[in-house]
């Protein structure tokens, strides 16, 4: 019976420890100057301006955050990402700049995402600015 205990709670531990934090996003923490070099890999295909004028290929980025997806004005976005209602909360940003294709299996965004924790945050940081 004794053993059963110990059993239970070092799997309880275990539960304990395998609870990941959920994403968070601190701006005191942010790398502006690490955030606008990652965008560089951003910049062949987006502006992020207030020009009005879209990138290479992909939407301006001006304003992003917190806007609803797919909904800048004359930019024709895929279907994926029109009928989405959600916002690019900072979270949301967090999931999609990681895996675009998780998120929205039919985006249009040829990119395989950004692997590094820091740059993503740092990143999504530089477009709050
Ligand atoms: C190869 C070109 C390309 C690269 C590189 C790229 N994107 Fe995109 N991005 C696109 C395209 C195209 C879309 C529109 C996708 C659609 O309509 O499905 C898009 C859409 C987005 C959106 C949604 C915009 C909105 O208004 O809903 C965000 C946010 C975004 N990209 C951020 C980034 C960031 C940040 C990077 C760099 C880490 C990046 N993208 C790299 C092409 C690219």
């Amino acid at each position: 019976m004794k053993r059963f205990f110990l059993a239970a709670i070092r799997s309880l531990g275990v539960l304990v420890l395998a609870a990941v934090p959920t994403v968070v996003i601190a701006s005191e923490n942010c790398d502006l100057e690490n955030g606008r070099s990652v965008f560089q890999s951003c910049a062949v295909c987006h502006t992020n301006d207030d020009s009005g004028r879209h990138g290479a290929v992909g939407p301006n980025l001006n304003g992003v955050l917190n806007r609803e997806v797919g909904s800048v004005s004359d930019y024709k976005f895929s279907s994926a990402l029109k009928k989405s209602d959600e916002k690019w909360t900072p979270e949301h940003l967090h999931a999609f700049l990681e895996s675009p294709m998780d998120v929205y299996p039919l985006t249009r965004m040829a990119f395989g995402g950004l692997k590094n924790d820091k740059d993503r945050r740092d990143v999504i940081c530089m477009l709050g600015e």
